[in-house]
């Protein structure tokens, strides 16, 4: 499993010390969620900041867009050091778009991923299944940290997965929001491969949290 700690629950006043702690655990991927204040409601990261982490983490940037504009942001952050960029279904007009920006972060030399919100139906996925590395089921409204693993969530995975396999795909399932040794034991069973986890990781003693998540499946 590979397990990808959210740094918005990351402890501002001890970065250095975390982050190290972060690079002796077992976690494959960083988690940066960037959010633009419109397409939810909370303000966070600038491409300097990730720029900042990279200096200091050889993990995968994984960086979650919750924005209005994801073709803005989706370059700004490829020129800062993402590896992986995930945008909102919700934040485009249609197929075309989403797949103008997916070729985009490609050119750039990342790997696309999409998200959809907990309301948002797996099946919109399904003319989508060749064009993205990895798809992130959201497991809460996306928008902040600390909230409670949304259930329906695994039928999502589930679904998500038989559509992956029959359409011969080996992108990755990702799943954030509320992920716990608990929640994430559900969501590894129901066939996801990465996981994010901010609260869980970072109120815990860290490499601990880490390897329950690890060693899932
Ligand atoms: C929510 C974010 C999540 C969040 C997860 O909008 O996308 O990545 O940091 O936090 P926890 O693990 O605390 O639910
Ligand atoms: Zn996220």
């Amino acid at each position: 499993m590979i397990t990808a700690p959210s740094v918005l629950s990351l402890d501002y006043s001890r970065m250095k010390e975390q982050v190290d702690e972060l690079n002796a655990s077992g976690a494959q991927w960083i988690h940066f969620d960037v959010m633009d204040g419109h397409f939810v409601p909370s303000l966070t990261f600038g491409p300097e900041i990730l720029k900042g982490f990279c200096g200091m983490s050889d993990l995968v940037k994984d960086v979650h867009i919750m924005v209005t504009d994801p073709m803005h942001f989706a370059e700004v952050f490829a020129k800062a050091g993402a590896e992986y960029i995930t945008f909102h279904y919700e934040a485009c007009k249609d197929i075309d778009e989403i797949r103008r920006i997916a070729e985009t972060i490609r050119s750039l030399g990342c790997k696309p991923g999409i998200s959809i919100k907990p309301k948002t139906d797996t099946e919109v996925l399904r003319p989508l299944l060749k064009d993205f590395d990895l798809y992130l089921i959201m497991s809460v409204e996306p928008g902040f940290g600390g909230q409670k693993f949304i259930p329906e969530a695994e039928d999502k995975i589930r679904a998500l997965r038989k559509m992956l396999d029959e359409a011969g795909s080996d992108a990755l399932i990702e799943v954030d929001g509320g992920i716990n040794a608990e929640t994430g034991r559900i969501c590894a069973e129901a066939g996801a491969d990465v996981l994010v986890a901010g609260s869980y990781v970072f109120k815990n003693d860290i490499r601990k949290a880490v390897e329950s998540l690890c060693t899932l499946r």
